[in-house]
């Protein structure tokens, strides 16, 4: 009995990192993807946040190094810039580069349209200001990211507030749009998290009906005390999805 016990753990346990490795490798290889086919010398690159950005910077890093490639980076968040300066790449910010040529960035999910939501780990807003600030705007994901519409498999959207505003933002969210917006909150902090511009997040669970995205961007931004949705429409013209079998799967975004 002891022993089956044993074994179905160590099943359970192999099933569990197998699955973890699959989709750190899936990150990877989306990212190395991305930075090969679209980045060229002299470019001004926008670098986004999240954990499968960490492999574009390690591939960006890796051809400065063969190729000389000279390029600035513009970091979207307080870790985008300490991984640009640990990588030793050239730091740039928005001030000297009034054009980004290529902003590379993770999602948390994208839709058929590459329409995506972003803010998992709390750096939507200026992810978006340089995505927006960006001829051309790139997405890595690994495969869980992937769905035919959003809210498939990642379940709200994040909306950074100013935090004097957060209880009558929440409560404007939920009447006019239905679901519920909860305050994120701190895991090794009491209280809730602080973002990289001093803001609040309320994450909007939105319930699984259709939605017009850009409507419901657009309602969102308007209500007082909201700084920015994780709600990117009508902006990535790429995505690159790392997939289970190993391969790369490229999208566009419909004409
Ligand atoms: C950062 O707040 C986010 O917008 C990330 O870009 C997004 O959550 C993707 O993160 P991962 O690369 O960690 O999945």
């Amino acid at each position: 009995m002891q022993l089956r016990r044993l074994q179905n753990f160590r099943q359970l346990y192999k099933y569990l990192h197998t699955s973890e490795m699959s989709v750190e490798e899936s990150k990877k290889k989306a990212a190395f993807a991305a930075v090969d086919n679209h980045v060229k010398p002299n470019q001004i690159v926008g670098v986004g946040s999240g954990s499968t950005i960490v492999y574009a910077v390690q591939r960006l890093a890796a051809r400065e190094k063969e190729e000389g490639l000279n390029i600035r980076c513009v970091p979207t968040s307080f870790q985008a810039r300490q991984l640009i300066l640990d990588a030793g790449l050239n730091l740039s910010d928005l001030e000297r580069e009034s054009q980004i040529d290529i902003t590379i960035d993770g999602c948390d999910e994208s839709d058929v349209n590459l329409t995506l939501i972003k803010g998992g780990g709390g750096c939507l807003t200026q992810e978006k200001i340089v995505a927006a600030n960006s001829r051309e705007f790139v997405v890595i994901a690994d495969y869980r990211k992937n769905s035919a519409s959003l809210g498939e498999q990642w379940k709200y959207v994040p909306i950074e507030v100013v935090p004097f505003a957060w209880k009558q933002v929440k409560s404007k969210i939920e009447q006019e749009l239905g679901g519920e917006a909860k305050l994120r909150m701190a895991k090794a902090k009491a209280g809730p998290v602080v973002t990289d511009n001093s803001m609040f997040l309320l994450d909007w669970y939105m319930g699984d009906q259709a939605r017009d995205w850009f409507t419901v961007n657009q309602r969102i931004v308007t209500i007082p005390g909201v700084l920015e949705t994780g709600l990117f429409v009508n902006m990535a013209q790429k995505a690159y999805f790392g997939l289970e079998n190993g391969t790369v799967l490229e999208k566009a975004k419909p004409v």
